[in-house]
């Protein structure tokens, strides 16, 4: 665990331990990061992951997964990115910025289409009226996609971060183009699992072509969609097959989309997954096909577990949750066994449990930004009344800077 990694490209983790994605919400006017930011990613680099993947980044400023999200394209000012990788490397660790579409799950009340590759809607039953109308996305538009990626890592390199992570999991733009469920297109982007593909290979053969070698350019891809009909296991095998030939640095295997919730340890296909290590036993046979190295993240918060997943063959382990509970838990593990808290919140509406959940960690992380010790046990209810009070806020903000640029 406590081994350097080599990557493909050149570029040396100096353990095994990696921060996974998780979006911050903390934008501050205009989507840019701020203090507060800085001040979490430098607790996190000296808490002593190897590896800090930022929270989502939207590469388009009218296609946003929240309201409190940050948005880096062509022309973004990169002085306040250039500050937020610096309290990275301040603190000794990596930093790779996760560049992210969310195509339809996208929130109504933000005022923007949903873009997708078809016009299907996100079955969510009587949440469904929460997101925006889909729309399906023309060729012209799905190029113009391709370049905001390419230019948002370009811009990402030129802020001083190390790497990209693409992402291509989760049920947003690029992982509904895996899915036969939301893809439907009879052109080059549908039908065979090598069309449903064409957008993530598209996007990295961009991306690659923006950057320097010495910058690392990651995926996140689900190691199945957890749907009846949706991206199976065995498309996955297929991708990992094409995205050997595109030169990627470290493959981040998770799981689940909105309708499917698995990277909380929930399907909608009824399947089980493993208490903890969630993907892991998807992941060991996904590995035998890549040869780029292997991170799984989900469920994971003991370094029992962390070990047994490095020692079957995985090259890293990615932490969410439990480094929003306690961010310096890998210093913790290089001395001796501990485990971070984790919210349990077993309410009988499943969506609205999910959004308890999330907002329980998301306050953790702004407990951090402001300085705090994390409060684990905090109430999952009034965690979400709190989230929901500030997300009214920053929606109403995000749409009146819409609005001026228009
Ligand atoms: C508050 C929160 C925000 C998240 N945001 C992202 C994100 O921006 N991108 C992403 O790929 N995953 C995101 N995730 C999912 C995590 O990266 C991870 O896959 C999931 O939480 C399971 O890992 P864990 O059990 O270690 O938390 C988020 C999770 C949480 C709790």
């Amino acid at each position: 665990m406590f081994t350097p990694l080599s990557l493909p490209n050149g570029q040396v983790l100096k353990n095994r331990i990696a921060k996974a994605a998780m979006e911050e919400s903390m934008a501050e006017a205009g989507q840019l990061p701020g203090a507060p930011m800085q001040r979490l990613y430098r607790r996190w680099a000296e808490g002593g992951a190897g590896l800090l993947i930022t929270g989502n980044v939207m590469v388009a400023p009218d296609a946003m997964t929240g309201p409190g999200g940050l948005v880096l394209e062509a022309g973004t000012p990169l002085a306040p990115y250039r500050a937020w990788a610096d309290s990275v490397h301040a603190g000794g660790a990596k930093v790779w910025m996760q560049i992210n579409h969310p195509g339809r799950q996208v929130f109504a009340a933000l005022g923007n289409p949903g873009w997708a590759p078809s016009a299907v809607p996100l079955a969510m039953g009587k949440h469904g009226k929460l997101f925006a109308p889909v729309q399906a996305l023309s060729a012209e538009q799905i190029a113009a996609i391709v370049q905001r990626f390419a230019d948002t890592a370009r811009a990402a390199e030129a802020a001083g971060f190390d790497g990209v992570q693409v992402h291509a999991a989760h049920g947003y733009l690029i992982s509904q183009f895996l899915s036969p469920l939301s893809n439907r297109r009879t052109d080059a982007w549908g039908g065979t699992v090598e069309g449903r593909a064409k957008l993530l290979i598209d996007v990295l053969r961009a991306v690659r072509a923006a950057v320097q070698p010495g910058f690392a350019v990651g995926v996140k891809l689900n190691s199945a969609d957890f749907q009846r009909g949706g991206f199976s296991e065995d498309d996955a095998r297929a991708v990992v097959g094409l995205l050997n030939a595109e030169g990627v640095d470290l493959l981040e295997l998770s799981g689940g989309s909105y309708e499917s919730p698995a990277m909380q340890g929930r399907t909608a296909d009824g399947r089980t997954l493993a208490r903890e290590a969630y993907f892991l036993d998807f992941a060991r046979d996904l590995a035998t096909a890549a040869t780029m190295p292997v991170m799984i993240t989900g469920g994971i918060g003991r370094r029992a577990v962390a070990e047994a997943v490095l020692a079957s063959g995985i090259d890293v382990v990615g932490l969410g949750t439990a480094l929003a509970m306690q961010p310096d838990l890998p210093r913790q593990w290089a001395q001796a066994e501990a485990v971070a808290p984790r919210p349990v919140v077993a309410w009988r509406d499943k969506t609205i449990a999910s959004l308890a959940t999330m907002a329980l960690v998301r306050r953790q992380l702004h407990r951090l930004g402001a300085g705090k010790r994390p409060a684990p046990g905090a109430s999952p209810l009034t965690s979400l009344v709190m989230d929901r009070w500030m997300m009214k806020g920053l929606t109403r903000r995000y749409r009146a800077w819409r609005a001026a640029a228009a």
